[in-house]
């Protein structure tokens, strides 16, 4: 099937939603973060890019420390609010059950299943965003959330974001195992 060449602006595959947390001037802030992505295998790192004009970011920058925080879907609305109100003007700070990560003290998430606390490694400065990387220094996760000792996604329950129509989507079928499907695939 021929190509048509679309929006480069138009980011169609899904992308999990988040909720990063940093201590803002000593209160807990929540945004709502779909621009998110593990990028180092050990010691573990992840990366979150938040627009520059962000409350949450000279939070970051101050404790070097920030918390990457997987809603259910249960959390949905609760979720997008963080993505429409910013900390400038509204005190998210109380709008969850907030515990402080063990290494960092970084403000996460007791409602959510996982939560994630990061050392900031780096920041890189790109044209609208900032780009935060993070050592994942503690994980947490209920213990419902678990099968064999490991994250469930079924018992997590995340959702994912597409745009550019704002759809949220929950995680579907197991379609294969992977490092495993393409086994005898022929090359
Ligand atoms: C569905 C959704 C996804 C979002 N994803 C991001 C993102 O990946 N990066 C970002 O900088 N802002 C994102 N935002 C916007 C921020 O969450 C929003 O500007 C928020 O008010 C920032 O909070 P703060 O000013 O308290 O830090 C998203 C918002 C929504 C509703």
């Amino acid at each position: 099937m021929g190509k048509i060449k679309i929006d480069s602006n138009a980011f169609t595959y899904p992308m999990p939603m988040t909720l990063v947390g940093a201590m803002v001037r000593d209160r807990p802030n929540f945004a709502a973060v779909a621009w998110v992505t593990r990028v180092n295998y050990s010691p573990p790192m992840m990366a979150v890019a938040l627009g520059k004009d962000h409350h949450t970011n000279p939070g970051i920058h101050a404790a070097r420390a920030f918390s990457v925080n997987v809603p259910g879907v249960d959390l949905m609305a609760k979720t997008d609010y963080c993505g429409i109100a910013s900390g400038k003007k509204t005190d998210k700070s109380g709008f969850f059950t907030v515990f402080t990560g063990e290494v960092t003290g970084a403000p996460m998430i007791q409602e959510c299943r996982l939560c994630m606390e990061c050392l900031l490694v780096q920041s890189v400065d790109l044209p609208g965003n900032e780009l935060f990387i993070g050592e994942i220094v503690g994980a947490y996760a209920d213990e419902g959330c678990l099968t064999d000792g490991k994250p469930d996604v079924t018992k997590i329950d995340p959702f994912t974001l597409t745009m550019p129509d704002n759809g949220y989507w929950r995680i579907g079928a197991r379609v294969g195992q992977a490092w495993s499907a393409g086994k005898n695939v022929k090359g």
